[in-house]
């Protein structure tokens, strides 16, 4: 079966470290963009790629996306295209800027929004009288949500697979901090030259190695219609 190969990958990496597994999946186009504009909903993946997704989405426990992408696009972060259990959403939202309306808190399993101390205590309340789960950890020297906390935090709530989705700020965060394990990466037949899937990635890590030349291996591609999905490891 066509999908054989990306499965047996997935099952064959298992949890070393006391974190989640961590797997940067997305979908981008020739020239690695994710959308025309910042904010801008952009559907790239063909039928048959979407239906990939949900089965990955199947074969982890959480799905994470960065507020910047619900506001975005307002996804309902569940499986719909294949049958399978949903995984738990997890929006990283320093503020708590969460929309009450967001499709995602229809969904089969609440969502648990990640934010800091500067989220609002009364948008908490509100966010919690719908059904989500709002969690307070530590803050970034930016300001922003630690991401080492959340898959901390995950471990403890006993996640062992997150799903990466997006977007640009979460997926860059996540390979500068070293946090990621593997990565699928559909790549469309299109040129947008919009907003890159990584932003500037520092060079050189404080223990002095160069992110960008760390071991990432592709281990192997199918063709899903007209896309190309690629998946590997990061070191
Ligand atoms: N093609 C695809 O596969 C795909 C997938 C997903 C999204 N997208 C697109 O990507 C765009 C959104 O990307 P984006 O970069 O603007 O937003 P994003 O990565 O979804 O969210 C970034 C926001 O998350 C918050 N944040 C909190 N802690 C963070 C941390 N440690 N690292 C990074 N961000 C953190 C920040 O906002 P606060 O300071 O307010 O918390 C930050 O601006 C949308 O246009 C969407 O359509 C495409």
């Amino acid at each position: 079966m066509k999908t054989a190969r990306l499965f047996a990958h997935l099952r064959k990496h298992h949890r070393k470290t006391g974190r989640p597994l961590v797997t940067l999946s997305y979908a981008q186009s020739l020239d690695g963009s994710i959308t025309t504009r910042r904010g801008v909903p952009l559907s790239l993946s063909g039928r048959e790629s979407l239906r990939l997704w949900h089965r990955l989405r199947v074969c982890h426990d959480a799905i994470l996306v960065g507020i910047g992408t619900v506001l975005a696009d307002d996804p309902q972060l569940n499986v719909r295209l294949v049958t399978g259990s949903d995984p738990q959403p997890v929006i990283i939202d320093t503020s708590l800027r969460f929309p009450l309306k967001a499709l995602a808190l229809n969904s089969s399993k609440s969502p648990w929004i990640i934010t800091t101390q500067k989220g609002d205590s009364k948008k908490q309340k509100r966010l919690e009288s719908l059904g989500a789960h709002v969690i307070r950890l530590k803050k970034t020297r930016r300001g922003w949500v630690d991401l080492r906390s959340v898959l901390e935090y995950l471990a403890q709530r006993g996640v062992d697979s997150v799903m990466v989705e997006g977007g640009a700020r979460i997926i860059t965060s996540f390979l500068k901090a070293q946090l990621a394990d593997r990565f699928v990466i559909t790549i469309t037949p299109f040129f947008v030259g919009g907003v890159h899937a990584i932003e500037e990635l520092l060079p050189r890590t404080k223990q002095g190695r160069d992110v960008r030349l760390e071991k990432t291996r592709i281990l192997g591609y199918e063709w899903y219609g007209r896309d190309l999905v690629l998946w590997g490891t990061l070191k």
